[in-house]
């Protein structure tokens, strides 16, 4: 025998000093769900141990997430359905939950990079990511409001704006309503390969928003397809995107490898809200290591290419790591 590959990994330091992937705090964006009120602090039936936040507790989770070294959050909000209708008009509340969440995480923490979700589920009655027509998805009527919406983020003090709809001509949109309107310095965030997935189920529980009619396959990407994912990304760096998202992530780390190879922008990936209760509810019946199942997940997810990684575990990883 001339090779021993067991050489490298006889020790605590000989593997710490060949390990090819680190986590670091600064890898993490933090999903923070905002609701109205106050002192509010509500678990997620089906995301155990993950909470809506109402304005004065997002204020304390961000200063945790600041002194753990988060640099991100990434916000969404939960609509009452009294305010939600057909033209989404609360998106364009310029006092609406967003606009005031983005201030109470600049307030609190002013060096954060705050980021908003751009998409109409949240507002729409049918919980759609675009306008809805005859039971149709508009493609071309979605993407005013969501340019409009962008600078009103963008006005309230958001770093980047994220749209997650998967409308075509999104970016290049944004881009140019940020730009007519002095916004030069506003970083978007492009959900570029965001797949159809049953991943997204706890998530929709977080802000009820579960689609009312049919599903998203009009707009987001079918799971058997990998070339479109490239054909999406690159379209998306053509249009401005600061940085391109690849979501879910754990299912999908061929297609983070190959948007990373692809692209010379840095790549994200959504470790979302499925990928978390499937952890969690192993964990909670004995099944997992919970802290081994978290730091894995995460390591695969980076080892693949993601340079920064969207999860609802950043808080738990950076505490007990
Ligand atoms: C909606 C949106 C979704 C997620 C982020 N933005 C759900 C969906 O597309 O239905 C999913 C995040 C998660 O599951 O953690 N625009």
């Amino acid at each position: 025998m001339n090779r021993r590959n067991r050489t490298l990994r006889q020790s605590p330091a000989l593997r710490e000093m060949v390990a090819e992937t680190q986590l670091s705090a600064s890898d993490f964006i933090v999903p923070l769900f905002v609701t109205e009120g106050k002192n509010i602090k509500e678990e997620i039936s089906s995301m155990p141990d993950y909470h809506r936040l109402s304005l004065d507790n997002l204020k304390k989770e961000a200063n945790e997430l600041w002194s753990l070294g988060v640099k991100s959050v990434l916000l969404f909000v939960k609509v009452p359905d009294n305010l939600k209708d057909d033209a989404c008009s609360e998106a364009l509340n310029k006092n609406g939950l967003m606009m005031r969440s983005i201030k109470a995480i600049k307030d609190a923490q002013p060096e954060m990079c705050v980021m908003t979700d751009v998409a109409l589920d949240p507002f729409s009655p049918y919980g759609h990511d675009g306008l809805v027509k005859n039971f149709e998805i508009l493609n071309d009527e979605t993407l005013k409001v969501l340019s409009a919406m962008s600078v009103l983020h963008a006005e309230a003090g958001a770093d980047f704006v994220a749209p997650s709809d998967m409308m075509d001509g999104r970016i290049g949109t944004i881009r140019e309503a940020l730009e007519q309107n002095g916004y030069t310095k506003t970083g978007i965030l492009a959900y570029s390969a965001k797949y159809a997935s049953c991943l997204y189920g706890p998530f929709r529980d977080a802000l009820e928003s579960a689609p009312g009619f049919g599903d998203k396959k009009t707009y987001q990407m079918d799971p058997r397809n990998r070339t479109e994912a490239i054909k999406e990304t690159l379209d998306d760096v053509n249009e401005g995107a600061d940085i391109v998202m690849v979501k879910p992530a754990g299912a999908y780390l061929d297609i983070i490898r190959e948007v990373k190879n692809a692209v010379h922008v840095p790549v994200a990936a959504y470790q979302v809200s499925g990928e978390y209760s499937m952890i969690k509810a192993a964990a909670q019946r004995g099944w997992l290591n919970e802290k081994a199942a978290i730091a894995e997940s995460l390591t695969s997810i980076k080892r693949a290419g993601a340079d920064l990684i969207a999860t609802y575990f950043a808080k738990e990883y950076l505490k007990n790591r």
